[in-house]
């Protein structure tokens, strides 16, 4: 009898058992407030996988794993129409409610953006996030591990920069996954799925890795923008995004051949190439073909990047002095013409925007940006924003400015060609004359530099500057795309 003494007083409400299921159940929590929060704490810190391993799971797999899981079985039943082969002649209406609810899921996002708080009012009301939650399991999925080799692509693991790195690092010998999604069919456990399908899950994750990224900068807008900057919610989604995001970036590169180069040479090659390359089908297309309201259709996609150009360039400019240091201040200081408004390279873009009339705001034309531009630009962002990839970030920037000229002589000549005024095309006359100039700095006074300075690292350099230059031409074949779209469609 003695252990139930403890239980004496609750006896009197023994006939009140049967109704405790109506009593209210505490709300469902959302997938991260299981976590327990040190562990979120050093993940976010950006601790070693390996090093915070319990069991046989690490923190970074099990904060992952808790998410998917969590959110699959709901989204089964309640978010995404998932095409299959028996439903071939549907896929446009699939494609519909996947758009649809993409959009929607965007729009909970950005509404959690703006709360007070956002971790606290998570943590009281977790559902807020679901349909937000469930479209990021579920596109990730989409667009990055839609085939065969699934998120097991590289079992070994460690990764060409060893222990202690978050970003999984392919091996250079795996298959290629569905990067090629927008040009054909992809393949899913035998089914295969609309092209289109792949194109929206990764719109939806770069526009909402953009939205978190872009409070790293200053808008001049209203304060209470960024009251959620430093979210832990926010940095584990963007975490969640570019861990799958790189590792599908990364297969796409022969990462075991970079690390065979004799670097210098290979960048002296690369470098001398890309200044005068071959016309490709697009740029024909530019020269050529392109028509005045494809020319303002360029412009408003190209304002994304223009009217805000060199921002992150910022994030890796402190720190220790050197000729490599100044070099990079240097090519800044051009480009935000040397602390004249008048003289900064975004003036000249706004220039170009406001000879037609268009919107000079920056982000006024987001929704045209293609998700394959917005990967360059959230790359970027990833690549300043961790000085671990310092060498990669140079090495691309390299390109940026070395591959700067021909591109602009592109759209010179179309704007020539369709007769436009000097204002219209200012911005390409400028860069002409500069970025040869920024491209053979950033070659000679900056990664030929550091290419000595980390002999073991070197490759990174190349590797940083191939990936920029297969990310451009990527983006650079969308917006033709869009710009050929936009002229059927009118
Ligand atoms: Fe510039
Ligand atoms: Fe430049």
């Amino acid at each position: 009898m003695l252990p139930l003494l403890p239980l004496l007083p609750l006896l009197p409400l023994l006939p009140l058992l049967p109704l405790l299921p109506l009593l209210p159940l505490p709300p469902a929590k959302r997938p991260f407030s299981c976590v327990p929060l040190d562990l979120i704490f050093l993940y976010n810190q950006g601790k070693s996988t390996e090093s915070y391993s319990c069991g046989k799971l690490s923190i970074r797999d099990k904060l992952i794993s808790h998410f998917s899981n969590a959110n699959e079985d709901s989204m089964q039943s309640n978010l995404v129409i998932f095409p299959n082969a028996g439903a071939a002649k549907k896929s446009k209406q699939t494609e519909e409610g996947t758009i649809t609810k993409y959009d929607r899921a965007e729009e909970q996002f950005i509404e959690l953006l703006a709360m007070e708080d956002l971790d606290h009012q998570l943590d009281v009301k977790p559902e807020i996030a679901i349909e937000f939650e469930q479209a990021l399991s579920r596109s990730i999925r989409a667009a990055y591990k839609n085939d065969r080799s699934d998120e097991k692509l590289h079992p070994q693991g460690d990764g060409v920069f060893g222990h202690g790195e978050e970003l999984p690092i392919p091996n250079a010998q795996c298959p290629m996954p569905q990067a090629a999604g927008r040009l054909s069919l992809s393949t899913h456990k035998g089914m295969e799925f609309p092209a289109a399908f792949d194109e929206q899950a990764h719109r939806f994750l770069q526009r909402i890795l953009y939205r978190i990224n872009r409070l790293k900068l200053f808008w001049y807008d209203d304060l209470r923008h960024y009251t959620n900057e430093r979210s832990l919610y926010l940095s584990l989604c963007r975490d969640q995004i570019e861990a799958a995001w790189q590792q599908w970036e990364l297969a796409q590169m022969d990462v075991a051949a970079l690390q065979q180069l004799d670097v210098k040479q290979a960048l002296i090659e690369r470098a001398s190439a890309d200044l005068d390359p071959l016309l490709s089908e697009s740029s024909r297309y530019i020269r050529e073909e392109m028509t005045e309201s494809g020319y303002r259709h360029l412009l408003a996609i190209g304002s994304f990047d223009g009217l805000v150009e060199g921002s992150r360039l910022c994030y890796v400019l402190g720190g220790a002095a050197n000729e490599m240091q100044c070099t990079l201040v240097r090519v800044l200081l051009e480009e935000y013409g040397n602390g004249r408004l008048s003289r900064k390279h975004s003036t000249f873009f706004a220039q170009m925007l406001a000879e037609f009339g268009m919107n000079t705001e920056p982000e006024g034309y987001f929704d045209l940006v293609p998700w394959e531009v917005l990967a360059c630009a959230n790359h970027n962002f990833l690549t300043t924003d961790r000085k671990r990839y310092f060498l990669r970030y140079c090495g691309a920037l390299t390109y940026f400015e070395v591959a700067g000229p021909a591109a602009y002589k592109n759209y010179l000549a179309a704007a020539q060609r369709l007769g436009l005024s000097e204002a219209a095309m200012g911005y390409w006359e400028l860069h002409i004359r500069e970025d040869e100039r920024h491209g053979r700095w950033m070659l000679d006074d900056v990664a030929l530099p550091l290419a000595e300075r980390y002999p073991n690292d070197a490759w990174e350099l190349v590797l940083g500057y191939d990936q920029e230059k297969l990310m451009g031409d990527r983006a650079g074949s969308a917006v033709v795309r869009s710009v050929r779209e936009a002229k059927q469609s009118t």
